[in-house]
């Protein structure tokens, strides 16, 4: 019997599974985070069993590197893969141009150096998260806890110049603490609503010392596919013209458990 999807959770494994269908036996992955991730990574690791490929993936989260351990996959550091093939991953928000917003589960900082690290971006998403300019997500910015008064002060004295249309700058709280990053560092939100020039702001924001990595991806991604819930993968690639897959959910049933 097929396993209940929600329309979500469908469009998620619609996106997955066409990500996974890029993948070649050999390569080498980085792996992002987020439940859109988890599911392109239980969708890998079936994949890999089934067809007896050999991957070598390097997760973004100690998450996503738990799961993909459970699941089999053979999981590396960046520094014992060196440069990847391509990284997989969802986003927060992108644009016509594939500028993402990323973070919004905590992990952008590895995700970005992974992302960085790969010969191309994929990044797996739904509808939802397609806008015409970014900035209605929270940005976020991940900093030191050293000096973070002092350099929430700075990022808001950055903003006071910024071409957007909101200012408010919130350190990121999970039950009423810090939420405290991979790294050990902190993370403050940046409600923009709109982000007229995503550029300026992110050079700005990453001079400020105390920060160490912003959410926007910028000129990284070259891929994005857009789930459907009744399984249509659009498929948008740089300098391509777009393509619709339709993808079978009921292999859901037979995906290892996340
Ligand atoms: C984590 C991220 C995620 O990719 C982003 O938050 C999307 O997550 P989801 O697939 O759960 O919507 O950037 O840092």
């Amino acid at each position: 019997m097929m396993q209940a999807l929600s329309a979500a959770d469908a469009g998620k494994l619609a996106a997955a599974l066409c990500a996974v269908e890029l993948v070649e036996d050999g390569m080498r992955l980085g792996l992002g985070t987020g439940s859109t991730a988890a599911w392109m990574v239980r969708c890998l690791a079936h994949r890999a069993k089934r067809e007896g490929m050999r991957l070598t993936c390097v997760p973004t989260s100690t998450r996503t590197g738990t799961l993909a351990r459970v699941l089999g996959l053979n999981v590396v550091t960046l520094e014992e893969a060196g440069q990847l093939d391509v990284t997989i991953d969802g986003a927060d928000e992108f644009d016509p141009q594939f500028r993402l917003i990323k973070g919004g589960g905590g992990a952008h900082l590895q995700e970005k150096i992974v992302a960085a690290a790969s010969d191309r971006m994929v990044v797996i998403t739904d509808p939802s998260k397609e806008v015409a300019q970014l900035g209605a997500f929270p940005l976020p910015v991940e900093i030191t806890p050293f000096g973070q008064s002092v350099t929430r002060a700075r990022i808001e004295a950055v903003l006071a110049g910024a071409a957007v249309a909101r200012r408010d700058a919130r350190l990121r709280l999970v039950d009423g603490k810090p939420f405290v990053t991979d790294e050990g560092n902190l993370t403050v939100d940046l409600f923009l609503d709109r982000i007229d020039a995503p550029e300026a702001l992110d050079t700005a924001l990453l001079a400020i010392p105390g920060v160490v990595e912003t959410g926007l991806f910028l000129g990284i991604c070259d891929t994005v596919v857009i789930g459907h819930p009744d399984g249509r993968a659009e498929l948008r690639r740089k300098g391509a013209e777009p393509e619709t897959r339709r993808m079978d959910l009921s292999v859901v049933a037979s995906l290892p458990a996340g």
